[in-house]
């Protein structure tokens, strides 16, 4: 079975085909430069480059599956959650093929697609497992009791991790977006340099919170003169990298005790994170198993959205094409 996966939610224009829901035989990514210079993501700058670039990623991402639209046994797009304009763009495109041609559509819950990304590279992942969901706008630590089937225990109570990160950055003066350059600083400063705050470490919580970290390494920077900052970055870039995973990683390795389950996985942007894999690795039980993403499906890319859509399929059939785009579609309760 083939699906196309179309993916728009955010700064990313992408399209992909996948086989059977576990063979990538493309996916093509346009990550938008337009937003550089402002720091952040504008949505309207973001809607219309989704508009003019969508066409062509889904022709060359066609091309390099080396099949053709009548080939597609089914569409898959993002609706949601995602930025309103974004998300419209990817989904009436989508909707408008499955429409034309009538192939069957579904569409995709942004965070199901993170997850799903683990799906697609691991077969071997019990479907009845923890999951860490860690991206730009979302820190998730849930039970999947099957595919589709969640249990919400613990998210952010204020900024996402990925969130944290980008803000942490662009104080540190590296740019929009910024979590992939500071993971590499960290690599080369001291972890224990600075003491940064374990937000929620201490309570008996699956509850996540960033905001006062970003605050405290801000206060911390606002104390420096600019040589200093340049003599520091590193040690900083490590330290909030430290406090920042830590959380994560005791968090959930405890949720995994608790629940009994001993396969646990990582996705979203942040599952990128060179820090927050290995210290999963050193703390991990030896009964307990790890799976992440390779790094290209961990960010937003629109196979794991094929993916998604190929298990959903199995599961409910295709999706209406009266479906909307919802900008905080959520998961689980
Ligand atoms: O999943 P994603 O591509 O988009 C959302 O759905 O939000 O995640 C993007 C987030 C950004 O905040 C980015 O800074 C962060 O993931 N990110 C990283 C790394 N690579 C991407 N954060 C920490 N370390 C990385 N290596
Ligand atoms: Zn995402």
């Amino acid at each position: 079975m083939l699906v196309l996966g179309i993916e728009s939610s955010c700064d990313e224009t992408s399209a992909a085909v996948i086989k059977d829901g576990r063979e990538v035989l493309s996916n093509i990514i346009l990550s938008q430069k337009e937003h550089t210079k402002f720091g952040g993501v504008v949505p309207e700058v973001a809607s219309r480059v989704h508009l003019k670039t969508v066409v062509p990623i889904y022709e060359e991402a066609l091309e390099a599956a080396k099949v053709t639209l009548d080939d597609i046994d089914l569409i898959a797009a993002t609706m949601g959650p995602g930025l309103v304009g974004p998300l419209l763009v990817g989904l009436t495109f989508a909707k408008g093929l499955a429409f034309t041609k009538d192939i069957p559509f579904i569409g995709v819950n942004h965070m199901e697609g993170h997850l799903s990304a683990n799906y697609l590279e691991h077969p071997d992942l019990n479907p009845h497992h923890i999951s860490l969901v860690v991206s730009g706008g979302h820190t998730m630590l849930m039970e999947v009791k099957s595919f589709g089937e969640y249990t919400m225990l613990g998210n952010t109570i204020d900024d996402a991790c990925g969130e944290a990160y980008d803000k942490v950055a662009k104080i540190m003066g590296l740019g929009y977006p910024g979590g992939a350059k500071l993971d590499k600083l960290a690599q080369k400063g001291k972890k224990d340099a600075i003491q940064f705050p374990r937000a929620l470490l201490k309570e008996d919580s699956y509850r996540f919170s960033y905001s006062g970290l970003k605050t405290a390494v801000s206060l911390y920077i606002q104390k420096l003169s600019e040589s200093e900052l340049k003599e520091q970055l590193n040690d900083i870039a490590a330290s909030f990298q430290e406090a920042a995973i830590e959380v994560l990683v005791i968090k959930t390795l405890k949720a995994a005790e608790d629940k009994n389950l001993n396969h646990i996985s990582l996705s979203g942007g942040v599952a990128a994170n060179s820090r927050l894999r290995s210290m999963f690795e050193e703390r991990i039980g030896d009964n307990q198993k790890l799976f992440y993403p390779s790094i290209k499906l961990c960010t937003d890319n629109a196979a794991m959205i094929a993916a998604a859509g190929y298990f959903r399929f199995q599961k409910d059939g295709a999706g209406s094409l009266n479906a909307n785009a919802v900008p905080y579609l959520k998961l689980a309760k």
